[in-house]
């Protein structure tokens, strides 16, 4: 199983040569996906990258696996950007100081790969950064939907690096061919996707990062094979609903002023 995220350590690569990138996509449009957040993740040794995505003002959500790493971390998050390496004036850089794993997220298979970060301050709301909605509870999206998925991964599984968004378009397959690839697949928690021609996929650096089918974020790039690009498993949103909710509504209470709530 390989993880999706991007550690700066050139020797990590190695061993993983062979998955799917955002590999055979396209550098989009600039500030089309307005949602897109790029996740700098430093413990004082290592900094890795990832994607995630704004769900709200003061949320975004990305994969667990990008903040399951040992040590103090500051996470960084950049909203609005094209080129995250570009002095944009549209980058708004926030630090989080928060962040909720799922509490049944397992390192070993990758279960429940969710977190939601809390964003203080709030992002402005402008042309260049919005959010996404995301589905209702157990709202599925239908085997053989072609959604897209955008990031600033690797762009060749040599190792090929971008410093602008890009795009590929991927189809919802048959949970069955996951379930073949991946002992640990769980139908209700994850989404199966890729393309079977295999020159298509997200790829290291993508973790975290949306899966928009009809204008709505139904999963969170998780992992892949490592010898091949097909088929990828994303975490499946509409299952996590109801804890995002919970979420929230925690966050919420957080801001009002003598809040009775302290978690
Ligand atoms: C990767 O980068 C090298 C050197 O810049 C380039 O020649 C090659 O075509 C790139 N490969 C892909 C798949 O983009
Ligand atoms: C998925 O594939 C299995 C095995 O080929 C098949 O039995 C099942 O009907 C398929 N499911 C859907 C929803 O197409």
């Amino acid at each position: 199983m390989l993880l999706l995220l991007l550690l700066t350590s050139a020797f990590v690569l190695v061993p993983w040569t062979g998955a799917g990138r955002i590999i055979g996509g396209w550098e989009v449009k600039r500030h089309s996906r307005p949602y897109m957040a790029y996740l700098i993740i430093e413990n004082g040794v290592e900094t890795s990258f990832c994607g995630g995505f704004l769900i709200r003002p003061d949320a975004v959500l990305s994969a667990a696996h990008c903040v399951d790493i040992k040590g103090k971390l500051n996470i960084t998050v950049i909203l609005g950007a094209h080129n995250v390496h570009g002095r944009e004036r549209s980058q708004q850089k926030i630090r989080v100081t928060q962040w909720v794993i799922h509490p049944k997220y397992s390192r070993e298979d990758d279960n429940n790969d969710i977190v939601l970060l809390k964003l203080k301050p709030k992002a402005r709301i402008n042309r260049n950064v919005q959010f996404i909605s995301i589905p209702r509870s157990n709202e599925y999206v239908r085997i053989g939907t072609k959604c897209k998925v955008a990031g600033w991964g690797l762009t060749s599984e040599t190792g090929n690096r971008t410093n602008v968004m890009r795009e590929v378009e991927l189809k919802v397959q048959n949970g069955t061919i996951c379930q073949k690839t991946f002992q640990n697949y769980q139908r209700q928690s994850m989404i199966c996707v890729g393309d079977d021609s295999s020159n298509k996929a997200s790829y290291l650096g993508d973790s975290g990062g949306p899966l928009v089918c009809k204008q709505k974020a139904h999963g969170i790039v998780s992992y892949g094979p490592e010898d091949k690009l097909f088929p990828e498993v994303y975490t499946r949103i509409s299952y996590f609903v109801p804890w995002i909710r919970e979420q929230l509504r925690k966050f919420a209470l957080q801001e009002l002023p003598d809040s009775l709530s302290s978690d």
